[in-house]
């Protein structure tokens, strides 16, 4: 066990986050060690902002069509003609490969009378081509043809281009903006490119993509995965092995916060002696539901023994060299969040990738995807990206094997999301009180949400 340390003021008893990476077994790089907790003072919420028609019509007209949103995978749309359509509040985009290779994002609306030009992903196209009337675009937007052109001749070709959104690349990830004055991606991310480089998730694959319509609000589901302090409540099970309440928690300029929480630590709510290192190990492992593996037994901590196990295993399967990834980076959750919506996941392990949308526009139903990324295979082939598996609505999250240990703990979370929303309904003092240090991810979301609706609409 790590012995305790100086509680910093408002913090939890039990070691820091930063003390677990002082024991690693290797080099820690400098984005773990970076921390940036500002006050962002105590103020309340309204529970408005969550069951509000008026708020989310806000949300729609300015902070919606301004901010760079994650649509795909880059192996989504690797060939030509290769296309994606992207919905988010009625609004709808197809984001194609064309022919030279670039992406492109076309308004998903005929021109003519308005049918949506794609009703879902292709593969392969070489025109965009409306099923109602016939009218035609090439990938490049122009258009190419009209059934019966001479019964148009108000319009003239060069005013038909499809309207675009931006379009932008990073971590194997595409984004669109719809506001041609939105700063370039890269300038949006902060210090995201810089805090991933070493974890490369353009060199992974999307093995897992799980999606599910949830009743709340979307925020009440992204806000469910934004601290470790429900834990204790929702997941208690996994108390022995996770340091929920000395995370950290750290926000960096308006987009981009994140927790780091240990994992093979037990949580400060059981005591200074409340678990052993043989079981702290022992319930890892059949976390892991690998309940016959042997760890090195010459590791000084629990965290090295699994750190050197998760580092042999990823050197056996995929491409890359794990000697010098630190304990933290193959076994712990660095839970990052890119404002509005986007969680990937930092490190080593398998990361894990968030996504909540509102369905449609409804202010209290959403749709939550969970992906997995995995590095590429040893043989440096790179499998084709899987479909997304839709879970319906009696269906559990634990019912897609494909998600062998968070789906029974994202079921967990499901008993929560839901309630919030019927009970943000019920509320008679209708206020949201946030943790200073705990929740500070929430309010620094709420800071740049207020900071996108207070702006002057479109
Ligand atoms: S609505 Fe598209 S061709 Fe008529
Ligand atoms: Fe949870």
């Amino acid at each position: 066990m790590i012995a305790g340390v100086s509680i910093p003021r408002g913090r939890s008893q039990g070691p820091s986050y930063q003390d677990y990476l002082d024991v690693d077994s290797h080099p820690v790089p400098g984005v773990l060690r970076a921390q940036s907790q500002p006050d962002l003072g105590m103020a309340t919420l309204d529970a408005t902002r969550y069951t509000g028609q008026a708020f989310f019509d806000l949300e729609v007209t300015r902070m919606w069509p301004r901010v760079w949103q994650m649509v795909c995978r880059e192996e989504e749309l690797l060939s030509a003609g290769d296309a994606v359509v992207y919905d988010i509040v009625g609004y709808s985009w197809v984001v194609v490969r064309t022919a030279t290779g670039e992406l492109r994002a076309y308004a998903n609306s005929c021109l003519h009378r308005g049918r949506r030009l794609l009703d879902a992903d292709a593969r392969g196209l070489e025109h965009l081509h409306c099923k109602y009337h016939g009218f035609r675009w090439g990938l490049e937007g122009g258009l190419l043809s009209i059934p019966c052109r001479w019964d148009f001749p108000q319009l003239k070709d060069e005013d038909m281009r499809l309207p675009e959104a931006r379009v932008a690349t990073w971590g194997g990830f595409v984004f669109l903006n719809m506001d041609p004055g939105a700063p370039p991606l890269a300038e949006y991310l902060g210090v995201l490119p810089a805090h991933f480089a070493r974890w490369r998730l353009e060199d992974c694959w999307k093995a897992v993509h799980v999606a599910k319509v949830i009743p709340c609000n979307w925020k009440v589901a992204q806000e469910a995965f934004m601290e470790s302090y429900h834990v204790i409540a929702t997941h208690p099970q996994i108390l022995p092995v996770i340091a929920d309440a000395n995370s950290q928690y750290d926000v960096f300029g308006d987009h981009v916060n994140r927790n780091l929480t240990a994992f093979a630590a037990p949580s400060p709510h059981l005591g200074q002696s409340g678990v052993s290192d043989a079981e702290v190990l022992q319930q890892m492992l059949a976390l892991w539901r690998s309940p016959g593996v042997q760890a090195p037994s010459n590791a000084a901590t629990p965290r090295a023994a699994l750190g050197e196990l998760n580092r042999r295993a990823f050197a056996r399967s995929f491409v890359g060299d794990y000697a010098q990834v630190t304990d933290a980076e193959v076994l712990d959750a660095l839970v990052y969040n890119v404002f509005p919506n986007f969680s990937p996941w930092g490190g080593f392990a398998p990361n894990i990738i968030y996504r909540w949308r509102p369905q449609g526009r409804q202010v209290d139903a959403c749709v939550m995807e969970v992906m997995i990324l995995k590095r590429l295979p040893k043989n440096g082939a790179r499998p084709a990206p899987v479909p997304v598996h839709w879970l319906g609505a009696a269906e559990p999250w634990s019912a897609a094997s494909e998600l062998p240990i968070l789906g029974a703990v994202i079921d967990q979370d499901m008993g929560n999301m839901p309630e919030v929303q019927t009970g943000l309904l019920a509320s008679r003092t209708g206020l949201v009180h946030l943790g200073r240090y705990q929740e500070l991810r929430l309010r620094h979301f709420h800071r740049t949400l207020d900071r996108y609706l207070a702006a002057a609409g479109n």
